[in-house]
């Protein structure tokens, strides 16, 4: 295959249809690096800007209108601007209620109680992101251990922060570099790395750094790092050396809570994690993250913590903002009521869409093999991961194989295929993306009607 003139082909037809973003791109540039603030946002050749969604559906500045499987980074359960949440913020705000006002708001009680409830979980403190809440869950089994290791997958994205910027994405011979620079120095020797679903490697890990190890950070189901979910013995071989060791174990749960049933991946697994990290989903739309976990931890960021063992968990002029808290409460509370309507549908369309890709692209002779597969899932998973491979492979289990361009054409899965989806008006994301409520069953079936055309269209280059 040409991939060359092909990405050029679709270039020119993407540039052809968005003259307005190509316009408003130009403008963004001048002012803000690369015209946007969150590199995932901003692929080539520009991104549609001024976009306008509801549900399903984005329309852009220049009329085109997409069925979008990215839905807010995979937060979005139930679609774009859910009306529940927009009802309930206008009521809010028309009350004059809503801003931040520097109190404890009146809905934060009620959406910890919740969250406690769906996840099994003594404490909870409310932050604004993945990325501080990770930070911060880290500091507190720092401080718990009183040691310095952590240990984290190769793959693994918990955000921005110095104990998480190693071994995310970029590989060379595995994943294991610090891929920023500006970190404190002692970075690269405090994180550990370790192979995604590997038990060996992480026995050995312990073996070698046991008694320095605060914890093992990890995503139950890797996102990023390719739609991987954990290996039940794994994680039940993660839970036993950690405590073996007296490290703690942290489920970051940022993409996995409220995305496969109303509460974490952990309940399915039946495995628990000393402490927790929720984000996305839980703030119905709005920037609430939160770390969750076993009482004797959480107390670390309280006055009665010991002064060598007391975590700055306390600021954050938006910690439960008021009106993040109300819409947090009410998508969770609209996800509890419906869980059994919402998950099993939206689970079996993720399974139709990754065998159907798999079948055409396999009928027209290429390599693909689609992640997301949720086995232990009662009604399987609605998270589409699509994999362009170098080599057969029967399953992949770890982000090695997702990242090595000898077995993954990143190209054509972030680029190509990016591109050749959003010409048939569909918008995608490492591949595919997260189904949500709102998606029906004619949008699951067009989709894969474009995966065909665009199949039989490649062969031709
Ligand atoms: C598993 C995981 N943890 C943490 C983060 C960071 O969250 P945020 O972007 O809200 O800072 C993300 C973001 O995508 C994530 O996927």
């Amino acid at each position: 295959m040409d991939k060359k003139s092909l990405l050029d082909d679709l270039i020119k037809n993407y540039k052809l249809k968005h003259n307005k973003s190509e316009a408003l791109f130009a403008k963004a540039s001048q002012y803000q690096i690369r015209g946007g603030s969150h590199s995932l946002r901003l692929f080539d050749p520009f991104p549609f800007y001024d976009v306008q969604c509801s549900g399903s559906k984005v329309l852009d500045a220049d009329g085109n209108t997409y069925v979008d499987f990215w839905q807010g980074h995979f937060a979005n359960v139930l679609g774009h601007n859910p009306k529940i949440v927009i009802n309930a913020l206008l009521d809010y705000l028309q009350k004059s209620q809503g801003l931040a006002t520097g109190f404890p708001g009146n809905y934060q009680r009620e959406l910890a109680e919740l969250i406690l409830s769906q996840i099994g979980a003594d404490k909870i403190r409310f932050t604004t992101s993945g990325t501080l809440a990770t930070m911060y869950a880290i500091m507190l089994a720092k401080a718990f251990t009183k040691r310095d290791l952590v240990i984290k997958v190769g793959g693994g994205w918990h955000g921005a922060h110095p104990y998480a910027l190693k071994g995310i994405t970029v590989y060379d011979h595995g994943l294991h570099q610090l891929e920023s620079a500006g970190l404190p120095s002692g970075t690269d020797s405090m994180i550990v790395m370790t192979r995604f679903n590997d038990m060996e490697d992480l026995e050995e890990k312990f073996r070698e750094h046991g008694e320095r190890i605060a914890c093992f950070v990890l995503e139950p189901f890797i996102g990023a790092g390719g739609f991987i979910f954990s290996r039940k013995d794994y994680l039940q071989k993660a839970r036993e050396l950690t405590q073996q060791y007296n490290s703690l174990l942290i489920f970051d749960e940022v993409v996995s809570g409220f995305r496969f049933h109303a509460g974490g991946l952990q309940s399915i697994y039946a495995i628990k994690p000393d402490l927790t990290v929720l984000g996305k989903a839980i703030g119905g739309g709005m920037p609430v993250s939160a770390v969750v976990g076993r009482d004797d931890v959480m107390v670390l960021c309280s006055p009665e913590a010991k002064p060598d063992q007391k975590v700055k968990f306390e600021g954050g002029t938006f910690s439960a903002h008021p009106a993040s808290m109300l819409a947090g409460l009410t998508y969770i509370k609209y996800l509890m009521e419906n869980e059994s309507e919402i998950y099993p549908r939206i689970g079996q369309l993720g399974a139709k869409i990754r065998n159907g890709i798999e079948e055409i692209f396999t009928a027209h002779g290429f390599n693909v093999k689609c992640t997301g597969y949720g086995e232990l899932l009662p009604d399987n998973s609605s998270c589409v991961g699509v994999q362009f491979l170098q080599e057969k492979i029967d399953r992949i289990t770890f982000p090695e194989q997702v990242w090595n361009p000898e077995v993954s054409d990143l190209e054509l899965r972030e680029k190509i295929f990016k591109l050749a989806m959003l010409e048939e008006g569909f918008n995608i994301f490492h591949g595919f993306g997260a189904v949500s409520a709102v998606h029906t069953e004619s949008e699951i079936q067009a989709s894969l009607d474009a995966v065909e055309r665009i199949a039989k269209k490649w062969k031709k280059y």
